[in-house]
């Protein structure tokens, strides 16, 4: 629908490469439809984004304007930032300083903003978007399934189903959680669902956030109709609005054409020398192994992961993100990577950081052994891509249950995660069940880019948002 003024949307990810990936291409999606974007990111990732993109040249193309600002993340200067290192900011001292920035940020604003869209954490800006009169967007990131699982564990709290009774209890099935019947166990909930203690302040402050965010105007999640049907029917009675648009990879691609992958929005360098690599490959050859961006392993589950991977019969290309492996000091943990490189020449390839939507779509790849994170597991199901999941925490347990049980594209080690394992499932998965599980993936990613293109679920629900948009401006 046309309108005589042009709407302006503020952005504000989380700032994890997980969180920002999807939120800056829904604001590019909006900017195509000549929507004026405000993008903020903290001060710290913003130089991080300069350094290793051309995000200032990309952004320009865009008519309505493409605004990157910053604001804090409310931590000292001095502060290291490493790691797993933002959960800080939603302590009461950052996020106040964090909320008193916004409030002020959107009072200057000129133009001023008709509509926010946030990261479905940042429950303060919905306080601050209420004072204001702002209508607010929340977008939560990660799984449907985890958003559910996490808004109704109240409800399992009460169904007596939670706390888990230790390790002995972790295959009882979960019975209680409707639209996630399928063979739902214990171990199958969000890592932090296996805390002892239910009154946990991580808890506490995950279920508020969730519940928080289903009072936003409305809740936006990345995911396909076809993908999370019967989940997004549940989390509809609790939202009053639900707009899923995903997998937003595959809606950029199919709304930007050729010019999608002239941008990659990555917080490190992309170590492009793995696709001449892989261009000397056989088709379907190569297992591409990748970890995401916050997971960290210790110096034996590096080793484990090698040896199951060399030990298999397929070629690799494997991803240690400087900083990943934890327990030893620095100089150690590059040795150790160092020699496993010199050993697996011939069988691998080791990068730091790869270009992974081009390597998820390159022919030579067979199987992707991932950690689960929502991003890596819509870019693998949109690029038919089997998985073999290694989850490790947060909704990773929950992701690597929809792959297996659900999608059945792929195969679940969770919680068994030894070499044995991962020789086993590379191979399953490369070798001796590759037709079944390229077929099951192949079928799944057709229906899943279906709903991306026009008239389907994704491309209507997007049209239904930049609608609601548009009329929020009038
Ligand atoms: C974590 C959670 O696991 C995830 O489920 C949640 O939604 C966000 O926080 P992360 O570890 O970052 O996310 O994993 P993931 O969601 O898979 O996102 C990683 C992103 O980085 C993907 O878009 C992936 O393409 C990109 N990436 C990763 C690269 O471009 N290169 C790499 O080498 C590794």
């Amino acid at each position: 629908m046309e309108t005589g003024r042009c709407p302006h949307v503020l952005f504000f990810p989380i700032p994890s490469q997980g969180h920002m990936n999807p939120m800056i291409k829904l604001a590019e999606l909006l900017a195509l439809t000549g929507i004026r974007i405000t993008f903020l990111n903290t001060h710290h990732n913003h130089e991080r984004l300069l350094k290793f993109t051309n995000m200032a040249a990309h952004f320009a193309r865009y008519p309505a304007g493409f605004e990157l600002r910053t604001i804090t993340d409310g931590l000292p200067e001095d502060h290291p930032r490493s790691g797993h290192w933002f959960p800080e900011m939603f302590e009461d001292g950052p996020e106040m300083k964090i909320k008193q920035s916004l409030r002020e940020m959107l009072v200057d604003i000129i133009p001023p903003v008709d509509c926010m869209i946030v990261d479905a954490f940042l429950g303060f800006a919905l306080d601050v978007a209420r004072e204001l009169g702002i209508p607010i967007f929340c977008f939560r990131t990660s799984s449907p399934c985890c958003f559910w699982t996490s808004y109704s564990i109240p409800d399992m709290i009460q169904a007596g189903e939670l706390p888990i009774k230790g390790s002995e209890d972790m295959d009882r099935l979960i019975t209680t959680l409707p639209g996630m019947e399928t063979h739902f166990r214990c171990r199958d909930l969000p890592s932090y669902c296996r805390a002892t203690d239910m009154e946990d302040a991580f808890i506490k402050l995950l279920v508020k956030q969730t519940r928080k965010s289903a009072k936003a105007n409305a809740l936006i999640l990345n995911t396909a109709e076809e993908l999370d049907g019967p989940i997004l029917s549940q989390i509809r009675t609790q939202c009053p609005n639900v707009y899923a648009i995903g997998p937003i990879n595959a809606q950029l691609k199919s709304r930007n054409g050729e010019l999608y992958h002239h941008f990659s929005n990555t917080l490190w360098e992309e170590d492009k020398t793995c696709i001449s690599w892989l261009n000397k490959q056989s088709n379907r050859s190569v297992t591409y192994a990748c970890f995401g961006s916050l997971t960290s392993m210790s110096r034996e589950q590096l080793i484990e992961l090698w040896y199951g991977l060399v030990n298999s019969n397929s070629k690799f290309l494997l991803v240690v993100r400087p900083d990943s492996v934890i327990g030893k000091d620095e100089g150690e943990d590059v040795d150790v990577v160092k020699e496993l490189f010199d050993k697996s020449k011939d069988r691998g390839y080791i990068v730091d950081w790869a270009p992974q939507e081009a390597v998820l779509n390159h022919p030579a790849v067979g199987g992707f052994l991932t950690h689960s994170g929502w991003n890596s597991t819509l870019e693998a199901v949109v690029a038919g891509v089997p998985m073999i999941c290694w989850p490790y925490f947060g909704d990773q347990q929950v992701n690597s249950w929809i792959v297996s049980e659900v999608w059945r594209i792929g195969l679940d080690m969770k919680d068994v995660c030894d070499r044995k394992m991962v020789e086993k499932m590379v191979n399953d998965v490369m070798v001796d069940r590759k037709e079944e599980f390229a077929k099951s993936a192949a079928e799944l990613a057709k229906l899943t880019n279906q709903s991306v293109r026009v008239d389907g679920s994704s491309y209507c629900n997007l049209d239904r948002l930049i609608g609601d948009i548009r009329e929020m401006s009038l």
